[in-house]
């Protein structure tokens, strides 16, 4: 099928920012599909698709753009909003703690881009849309790792958005401040925690 009207992929549209930037597509008069790793569990919303999408997962990934594909014919816009946090002192997050973390942040908009890109050269027109972070151009103690995937992306989205305009498809960062959404408690705990505390209880390596 294909459809007159434009067509919006958001990840992770089940809350917060991914579900009001849903929204606000549709009132604009996008085709919305949005994305959750637990569809049964999200209420579906008017004038909207809900698919499953687990970005850190290759598999998953290919499968829901083809979907997409297949279903509307067309995407025009990806918004890369799925994203974790973590809020820890930098020593408490193990490698294998991160690796998921940056699975989800950082590969998992390399994994999108690389599913949907194909679609949008042949179209010769799309906007490619990763949800950043003022943490992807300033430092944050206690965050250090999700600051660091937040300024994986943005090196990675100003690179690609060089390689590809002559395409018709430009690429852009959006970099939120705090935002009250589920974000902090969806946050993992650290796996590593350290036993001594300086007087304002954060961890201290003194
Ligand atoms: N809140 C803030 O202060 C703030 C500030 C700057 C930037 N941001 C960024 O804004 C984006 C949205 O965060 P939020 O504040 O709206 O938090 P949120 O309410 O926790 O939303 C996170 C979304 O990401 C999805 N998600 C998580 N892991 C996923 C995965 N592996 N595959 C697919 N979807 C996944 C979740 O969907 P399911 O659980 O349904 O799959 C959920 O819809 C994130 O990229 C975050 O880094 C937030």
């Amino acid at each position: 099928m294909t459809t007159d009207r434009p067509v919006a992929l958001v990840t992770g549209a089940s809350s917060g920012i991914g579900k009001e930037t849903a929204l606000a597509l549709v009132v604009a008069g996008f085709n919305v599909v949005g994305t959750s790793r637990g569809t049964s569990r999200v209420t579906p919303l008017d004038g909207m698709t809900f698919l499953g999408l687990d970005v850190a997962s290759d598999a998953s990934v290919a499968a829901t753009v083809q979907e997409v594909s297949e279903r509307f014919g067309r995407i025009d816009v990806l918004i890369n909003n799925a994203g974790v946090g973590s809020m820890w002192a930098a020593e408490e997050t193990s490698v294998e703690q991160a690796r998921p973390l940056f699975d989800t942040n950082v590969f998992g908009v390399m994994r999108m881009v690389n599913e949907v890109l194909p679609h949008m050269r042949a179209q010769r027109r799309g906007r490619i849309i990763n949800i950043s972070s003022v943490l992807g151009f300033l430092p944050q103690p206690y965050m250090a790792a999700y600051a660091a995937s937040k300024h994986a992306i943005e090196g990675y989205t100003e690179s690609l958005d060089h390689e590809i305009r002559d395409h018709g498809v430009r690429a852009l960062i959006i970099e939120p401040a705090y935002t009250r959404t589920g974000f902090e408690a969806n946050s993992a705990k650290p796996d590593t925690p350290c036993t001594r505390t300086r007087s304002s209880g954060r961890p201290s390596t003194a």
